[in-house]
């Protein structure tokens, strides 16, 4: 009997000692938990600013993926969002107002090309002016030329698996960047290609609503090939184009530092994180785990195809097998968890850890940052509707964001998500991430505390 227990402990200690550490290795830097100094002050070369996504905010009349979706009920309805391009010169006033520097926003793919190889040039206008205005505001534009949101006749050939989808991409990459290249420099070309990937293909949550892990795989590679030839199409019309993409990024811990269990899964999540920065090292997109290769796929072109680095991010995750951590978040299924009994959560269910944006940042630079890039904070913030919890969080994460500054990483630029209250895809109007309240029926904007302390923050960092 004994010589049981002694195999059942042997094991247990090379999984400890040797599969343990192997699994921890790849993972995000610990948070420190230090307190944030109050008031940060930036140096007023960093650009402050805020980000939006076209069909979150436009009163778009053709059909994307999303009305496809819409018609199956599997998500609210779209309505007129905040009627952005109408009420552009209102919002743009706000920016001002705030100090803002920088403007990331999308055009919706949808609106200028609503049928096969017919483009609306009219609507192509709309986002040409917003550019020159932003510019002549002293806004530097960002433009995200792929936001989750493509026409629903690309939908019906198969969507981003669709034989055609890259070229379809790229041409309205090249249409787009014609138009606007004048006054825009700055590109992200996919958002957040996992994310997409894995809520349309693997969790079925994004349209077309798919559970297969193989399509995911497959989407990230077509996502990731787009990128590729996106970044060679922008750079050939703006030889000194700033291009990337909008990397979310996730930390993920083992709630229990000694369990092994949760360390390994907390690797194998950590594949959403490496996969796609890691080929802009090598030229490879790879899924693997402790050595083991899952899936890769090579892609021309990919290699050093960014030329600063766009993170986004909202929350950590933590692996539990303990319930008390569980609670029911969207895109945190058990065994994630928001570590609930140690942090306090957004209207979303996500954790406020307001470290954990800077702990992104190190982690970047230090890990997929050989080059030295500009680090740019494309997008960050919380779904907030009294906007009591956004006042701190806000403040404090950049606080922690001005002392990893301090210790030398290279964060140029900060974009809150976002600009206005709007359309939150599957959950549609409930959530609230906006500096700006928007009154949806009247389509009124009023500017929240938090956009207030965010523009003391800028006019302190200005003098
Ligand atoms: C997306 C946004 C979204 C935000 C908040 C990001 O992942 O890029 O479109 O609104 O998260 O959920």
């Amino acid at each position: 009997m004994w010589w049981i227990l002694l195999f059942i402990v042997l094991i247990y200690l090379v999984l400890y000692f040797v599969v343990r550490p192997l699994a921890s290795k790849g993972l995000a830097p610990k948070m420190t938990m230090k307190t944030p100094s109050e008031n940060p002050k930036f140096d007023n070369s960093f650009r402050f600013g805020a980000s939006t996504a076209a069909w979150q905010i436009e009163d778009i009349k053709e059909k994307s993926n999303w009305s496809l979706f819409e018609e199956k009920g599997r998500c609210p309805p779209h309505e007129k969002a905040c009627d952005g391009i109408k009420m552009f010169d209102s919002d743009l006033k706000m920016m001002k107002d705030m100090g803002l520097k920088f403007y990331r926003f999308s055009v919706s793919w949808t609106a200028i090309n609503p049928e096969k190889g017919k483009f609306d040039l009219f609507y192509l206008e709309n986002y040409i002016n917003i550019c020159k205005k932003l510019k002549e505001a002293g806004i530097e534009p960002m433009l995200t030329l792929c936001h989750f949101e493509h026409p629903a006749w690309v939908e019906k050939e198969g969507g981003v698996l669709a034989p055609d989808f890259k070229r379809y991409l790229c041409e309205i990459t090249a249409t787009v960047v014609d138009a606007c290249k004048e006054y825009c420099t700055y590109y992200i070309t996919i958002n957040e290609p996992a994310v997409f990937a894995n809520n349309a293909y693997k969790d079925g949550i994004f349209p077309p609503g798919e559970k297969s892990f193989v399509k995911f795989l497959q989407a990230c590679d077509v996502f990731m090939e787009c990128h590729a030839s996106m970044y060679k199409i922008i750079h050939e019309k703006i030889p000194n184009a700033m291009v990337s993409i909008a990397k979310h990024m996730i930390p993920f811990y083992p709630m229990h530092e000694w369990s092994v269990l949760e360390t390994v899964l907390a690797a194998v999540f950590n594949n959403f994180n490496t996969a796609i920065l890691d080929s802009f090292d090598t030229g490879v997109i790879k899924y693997s785990f402790l050595g083991f290769t899952i899936h890769s796929h090579e892609v021309d072109g990919l290699k050093n195809s960014i030329d600063f680095i766009g993170i986004n991010h909202y929350y950590c995750t933590w692996i539990s097998f303990n319930p008390l951590d569980w609670g029911g978040s969207v895109f945190t299924q058990p065994p994630m968890s928001q570590n609930p009994r140690r942090f306090s959560l957004s209207d979303f269910g996500w954790s406020l850890a307001p470290e954990s944006l800077s702990v992104c940042a190190r982690w970047v630079n230090e890990r997929w940052n050989a080059r030295k890039l500009p680090i740019i904070i494309t997008e960050h913030g919380i779904a907030d509707k009294s906007d009591k919890n956004r006042q701190w969080f806000l403040p404090h994460s950049l606080s922690h964001l001005r002392d990893a500054i301090d210790d030398g990483i290279n964060v140029t630029g900060y974009c809150h998500w976002s600009l206005l209250d709007n359309y939150e895809w599957a959950e549609g109007y409930k959530m609230r991430f906006g500096l700006i309240e928007v009154d949806f029926e009247t389509q009124e904007r009023k500017l929240r505390d938090s956009a207030i302390i965010y523009k003391n923050i800028i006019s302190d960092s200005n003098k």
